[in-house]
């Protein structure tokens, strides 16, 4: 029994739930999992747009001859590489050796590294059609949304985008598969924002590149390769992949802290109390040593202020912040109303280096940097009253 759900007359949906992952690339946590989507058309000539990852769902080439009912496969479109979406490649090229293989110049050059089978291939350039009967597709190429071979594949019969990771969410698909099924900011919103900022949120420039080339296309469904497909409000999320990869943050104030013996965290918390009296109603507060760092980037992701603790651990700053700066800095995190502290016993080297990933990062501060040796006691603590003052009214203005 296979659950094959149509987007629309010829086309179907192929989705895996993978709830037995922990990680996604090995590094980012799936509490709620995540989806694969394939899509397949049946027109005069048969497309599968994508596959899944290996090994998550054994029935995947027999869930695809199911819907064929017989027919050969043409074409295998790959709009994306990375093995999520590329791990059943293998399988349908067994199953259909007759099978023409779509992808460009770039998907080629990295599928041969992963595919050595011979097969037929057809390189498409950006904005190449394919006639498939009553659909006509086109390839619109979109580099490094996520990796450089990435492209999209346009309906431009029926308005319908295959956006490959573009419009992605964690989070499996629970029995409602379209935005108009689900309960959007209940369940996805956040792993939404978490996805988009630990997977695509390096490539905000290229996200917007991809949106001044589908500027003037009527898309009237989102088929994204991970999470709900779009048909009721697809503005809905071209608004949010918008915001995030310009960087519009909200009037919130993330505070991160990592503390070994408790200076640092108590900071942390006077800092956010006067946050708070400044005005500012959003206010967050975490440990870098307990909550993992990929729900720290989607929280600073959202936030217009920043503001950041450490202890000096070994002349350095906390081990659990040195990687989240080192998280930061590889992002491109910018736009940011900024703020340093920490504490120290002799030496320092918490807020010297957390200075120093700020000049990396060409991240300018909103104020001095509150610096304490030992014990926050009330007599030094006019550098965080001026520090969470110049964030807060930032973050306002
Ligand atoms: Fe879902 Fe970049 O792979």
């Amino acid at each position: 029994m296979f659950t094959n759900v149509k987007v629309s007359d010829k086309i179907y949906h192929l989705g895996v739930n993978d709830r037995r992952k922990h990680l996604f690339e090995n590094l980012w946590p799936l509490p709620n999992g995540v989806a694969y989507n394939s899509y397949l058309i049946v027109d005069d000539k048969t497309a599968l747009l994508d596959t899944v990852e290996s090994g998550s769902d054994r029935r995947f080439v027999e869930r695809v001859a199911d819907i064929l009912a017989g027919r050969d496969l043409d074409y295998l479109i790959i709009n994306h590489m990375e093995p999520d979406h590329s791990g059943e490649i293998d399988a349908v090229v067994s199953r259909w050796p007759g099978v023409t293989i779509i992808g460009n110049a770039k998907t080629f050059s990295i599928l041969k590294h992963y595919y050595s089978r011979e097969t037929e291939s057809y390189e498409v350039k950006d904005g190449d059609t394919l006639s498939l009967g009553h659909h006509c597709l086109k390839f619109v190429l979109t580099p490094w949304v996520h990796w450089p071979e990435t492209m999209m594949t346009y309906d431009t019969t029926e308005k319908i985008l295959f956006s490959a990771d573009a419009f992605g969410s964690f989070g499996t698909l629970d029995g409602g598969i379209f935005d108009d099924e689900i309960d959007f900011d209940r369940y996805y919103l956040d792993d939404m924002r978490r996805y988009y900022s630990n997977i695509v949120g390096k490539y905000g420039g290229m996200v917007q590149k991809a949106y001044a080339k589908l500027a003037d296309t009527e898309i009237k469904t989102i088929c994204p390769l991970h999470g709900p497909i779009w048909r009721t409000d697809p503005c809905r999320v071209l608004a949010l992949y918008d915001r995030w990869s310009r960087q519009e943050a909200e009037k919130a104030v993330v505070i991160v802290f990592a503390s070994m013996y408790g200076n640092t965290e108590a900071m942390a918390d006077y800092i956010a109390r006067r946050v708070s009296e400044a005005g500012v109603r959003d206010i967050r507060v975490y440990d870098a040593s307990k909550t993992h760092v990929s729900y720290l980037i989607s929280e600073i992701w959202r936030a217009k202020g920043l503001i950041l603790g450490s202890c000096a651990y070994n002349g350095y700053m906390h081990p659990s912040m040195e990687r989240l700066t080192t998280e930061l800095t590889h992002y491109g995190i910018k736009d940011k109303a900024l703020g340093l502290f920490g504490s120290f016993s002799w030496n320092g080297g918490g807020v010297r280096n957390l200075k120093c990933f700020a000049e990396t990062a060409s991240l300018p501060l909103a104020a001095d940097p509150a610096e304490i040796a030992g014990r926050p006691d009330s007599d030094k603590l006019a550098l965080c009253d001026a520090m969470a003052e110049a964030v807060a009214a930032e973050v306002l203005k």
